[in-house]
């Protein structure tokens, strides 16, 4: 950015002129570039030297490493550069090879662009002459990024589970329901994994904030943030909205000793919960069975509930079964509602078979989350991964909740504050996309997502019993 200052000063007296100019080159360039894919493959190694030039002279200045705006060209431009820098990096970032840094989710944000092919901006390409990319360079990029794989990537069908491979692993899981039910993991005997994880209505407690072990009033002390499901949690790459938990046995370790949650605090508790439950024959035996010599400890019953978790999956949703080849699985509606979900860009972070859960990003790159979607007794709450790293820079960045069977998880968000799913949806475009919602596309991609609701051994999420969650022992 501070390379070519002059160029910004041209900007800034002409800046209507060159929104115009801008749209009408990006037009061309659009056009131009409808010719890439005609282009032949190069090999890796020229491919990988010509995509860092191409990257380093025309994205680095916004999306590399170094990537900065002028002070005081974003004075006068009244904060306009600095959004516009700022915009960029919260959106995708490379380190100066090139080479992406979060994985799939990025890549899958570059296979977009290459397809969309709306960048560089065009007020920058109005100036910054020779920055678009030439049909060529999309071939190289393309090439660079291997983007032809990346609708596999996008969109996968949730696997079925398969059954446990023998008696022990059956035992495991079986004691893992036993635990994941069991009010003795609280202080007050009452409060388990179930009550706010409830499977019969998608694994959440459908409130805005979950009630746990009685406050000094008698009434139920009340969390911070929204409980996420727990089916599918497996695929997760960390647990928590913050990301605080590497997996699901240690983020089962979180909440007996959550003093708002179920009570306890401190990690010799676990002993005060073995002593309970070392009052139950059943399960002396079966941890005697399934661990041996470990006995009763806060390592084997945070294994045993997390063996259960991994078996929370929910395939054969409308949507898999579209996946798999059935076309008629989704109505008109719901298709349009898919391909506008990839459009507008919501399919490259809520990706993966679980539609999500896979990365951290910012909640607010294009208008103020808390305005839109924030309870006024929300304002001062969660900070996302930042108040695990401690890492100013991830402040209002949250681990990307999965999709699947969302339209049964209200209400929605972080802070529970929204109750509909139309409304998080209109919410996610303002916040996350340059586009304004019209009631169709909100109506359409929301009908898309009320075909993510799966089954639980092959029956609807919708109208599961307690009886359907217990494994067979
Ligand atoms: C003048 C600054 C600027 C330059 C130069 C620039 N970008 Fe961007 N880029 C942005 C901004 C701002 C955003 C976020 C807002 C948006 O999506 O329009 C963004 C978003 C992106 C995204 C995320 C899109 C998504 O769907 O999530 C990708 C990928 C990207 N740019 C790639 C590139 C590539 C590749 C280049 C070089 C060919 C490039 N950008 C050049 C400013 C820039
Ligand atoms: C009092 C309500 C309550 C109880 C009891 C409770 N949870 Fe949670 N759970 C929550 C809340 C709230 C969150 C989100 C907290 C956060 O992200 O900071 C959460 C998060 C989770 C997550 C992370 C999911 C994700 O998408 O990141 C998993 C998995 C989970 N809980 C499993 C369990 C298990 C297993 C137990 C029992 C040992 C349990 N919970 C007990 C309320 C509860
Ligand atoms: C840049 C990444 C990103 C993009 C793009 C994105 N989302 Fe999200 N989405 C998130 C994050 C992060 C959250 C969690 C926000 C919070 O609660 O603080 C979220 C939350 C949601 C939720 C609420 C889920 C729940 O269980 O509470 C829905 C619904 C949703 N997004 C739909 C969409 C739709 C539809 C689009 C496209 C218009 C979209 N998202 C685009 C990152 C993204």
């Amino acid at each position: 950015m501070k390379k070519q200052i002059w160029k910004y000063v041209l900007v800034l007296a002409a800046t209507g002129v060159v929104a115009v100019v801008g749209s009408k080159i990006s037009q061309m360039a659009v056009d131009a570039m409808k010719a890439a894919d005609s282009f032949p493959k190069v090999d890796a190694a020229t491919a990988d030297a010509h995509a860092k030039i191409i990257l380093q002279q025309k994205c680095a200045d916004c999306h590399g490493p170094e990537a900065d705006y002028n002070r005081f060209l974003n004075l006068l431009s009244f904060g306009l550069l600095r959004d516009h820098v700022e915009n960029a990096r919260r959106t995708f970032t490379m380190e100066s090879d090139g080479s992406l840094r979060s994985g799939v989710v990025d890549y899958l944000k570059m296979d977009r662009v290459l397809t969309t092919r709306h960048m560089p901006p065009a007020a920058y390409t109005a100036v910054h002459i020779g920055s678009r990319l030439t049909p060529r360079d999309v071939a190289v990029l393309r090439n660079r990024y291997s983007v032809e794989g990346a609708a596999a990537r996008r969109f996968a069908a949730i696997a079925p589970q398969s059954e446990p491979s023998n008696e022990w692993e059956s035992a495991r899981i079986y004691l893992g329901w036993l635990l994941y039910n069991d009010g003795r993991l609280s202080t007050s005997n009452e409060v388990s994994c179930a009550s706010c994880h409830d499977l019969t209505k998608g694994g959440t407690d459908n409130l805005a904030k979950s009630e746990g072990v009685p406050g000094p009033d008698g009434k139920p002390q009340l969390g911070g943030v929204n409980a996420p499901t727990t089916y599918n949690a497996a695929g997760h790459i960390r647990q928590f909205w913050d990301g605080r938990a590497a997996d699901l046995q240690e983020q089962a370790g979180g909440p007996p000793l959550n003093p708002v949650e179920m009570g306890y605090s401190h990690p010799s508790d676990w002993e005060k919960i073995a002593a309970k439950l070392q009052q139950d024959p059943v399960l002396v035996a079966l941890f005697a069975y399934v661990y041996g010599d470990k006995g009763i400890t806060g390592e084997t019953i945070t294994g045993a509930i997390a063996a259960y978790e991994k078996t929370l999956v929910t395939p054969d949703s409308a949507f898999d079964r579209y996946l798999r080849g059935d076309d008629k699985a989704l109505t008109d509606e719901q298709k349009e509602g898919m391909e506008e979900f990839v459009k507008l860009g919501c399919a490259t972070c809520h990706s993966g078979p679980a539609l999500g859960g896979i990365s951290f990003e910012y909640i607010n790159t294009h208008a103020d989350f808390r305005s839109l979607a924030v309870a006024e007794d929300y304002k001062e709450g969660a900070h996302g991964l930042a108040d695990y790293t401690g890492k100013k820079e991830h402040t209002d960045m949250f681990r990307v909740p999965a999709l699947r069977n969302v339209a049964l998880t209200a209400p929605y968000f972080h802070t529970g504050s929204v109750d509909s799913l139309h409304k998080a949806v209109r919410i996610m475009i303002q916040t996350q996309t340059s586009e304004t919602p019209t009631d169709r596309t909100v109506e359409n991609i929301t009908s898309f997502l009320e075909a993510q609701t799966g089954q639980f051994k092959g029956k609807s999420l919708e109208t599961l019993t307690p009886q359907d969650v217990r494994p067979n022992l």
